[in-house]
């Protein structure tokens, strides 16, 4: 078993806090599918909670530390050169509909740059961590991206826009071309997983656009640690900054960077 750090002892900390109370509301959530008007406001209610969790476990042991949260949005802190990027429940629709596949996203970023990221799915208990220089780990188990060379043996992970979301047009023609190039896309509904599963090798690649700071910052380092590369989907340098990003092995990035951006 690998020893923690002092810092990703803190943020497995709060994330298993929160995650105990996510859990029975998950619960819950999945006796309220029958009513009429569903369990939204009570989604609502429970990612509150778990943010207010992991800002309070999280403050109380690094106090200077700011925030960006996807509820609460930018908290400034004492400290300007640290701050926690969170998304207290990621993959919210899956969790409102009672699909076991949501997660805890906690990325620390120190002068601009990721430095640690936490990704815990509280359901099936995998926890996903990764520190600058440390490597990334699936519950105390390193871990490496895939060793696939070739597109056409790849599952590749993507995010498609929705109601009221992105350009459906335009990702239809992407998502055609992309298709006809490898063995399977899969549409989880997390964006940090996705990007977890790139770094544990069990997607080969993930691209999604319209992304959120916490949607990603946790993920990154993960694959980036897993030994794996991330860029923006046209290859530029700021996925954090731009909410682009395209995350996969070393091998398949080129291949797959052409192919999305054909047109
Ligand atoms: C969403 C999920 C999803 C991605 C969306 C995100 P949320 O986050 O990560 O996989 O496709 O773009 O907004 O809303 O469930 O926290
Ligand atoms: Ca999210």
């Amino acid at each position: 078993m690998t020893l923690r750090s002092p810092l990703m002892t803190v943020m497995t900390g709060a994330a298993q806090k929160a995650a105990r109370a996510l859990k029975r509301d998950f619960g819950e959530v999945e006796q309220l599918q029958v009513s009429r008007k569903g369990p939204s406001d009570f989604v609502s209610a429970a990612d509150l909670r778990a943010e207010r969790t992991l800002r309070q476990e999280l403050t109380k042991a690094r106090p200077k530390f700011g925030f960006l949260l996807e509820e609460g949005g930018e908290i400034k802190g004492e400290d300007p050169r640290h701050r926690w990027i969170i998304d207290p429940i990621d993959g919210t629709t899956n969790f409102l509909h009672g699909i076991p596949h949501f997660a805890i996203s906690i990325g620390l970023e120190m002068d601009g740059e990721i430095i640690a990221g936490l990704v815990f799915n509280p359901v099936t208990d995998e926890m996903f961590v990764a520190e600058k220089g440390k490597g990334a780990f699936l519950n105390d188990h390193r871990l490496r991206v895939s060793a696939r060379t070739d597109l056409t043996d790849a599952v590749i992970a993507t995010g498609i826009p929705h109601h009221g979301r992105g350009e459906h047009g335009p990702y239809l023609k992407v998502l055609g071309r992309v298709m006809a190039a490898v063995a399977g896309i899969r549409r989880m509904g997390t964006a940090s997983l996705d990007l977890a599963y790139v770094a544990a090798g069990r997607c080969d690649g993930y691209w999604e656009t319209g992304l959120q700071p916490w949607d990603m910052a946790a993920g990154l380092i993960l694959v980036r640690e897993a030994g794996g590369f991330v860029t923006e989907v046209d290859g530029g340098k700021t996925p954090l900054a731009s909410g682009s990003v395209l995350a996969t092995n070393a091998k398949l990035h080129k291949g797959l960077q052409g192919i999305l951006n054909q047109d």
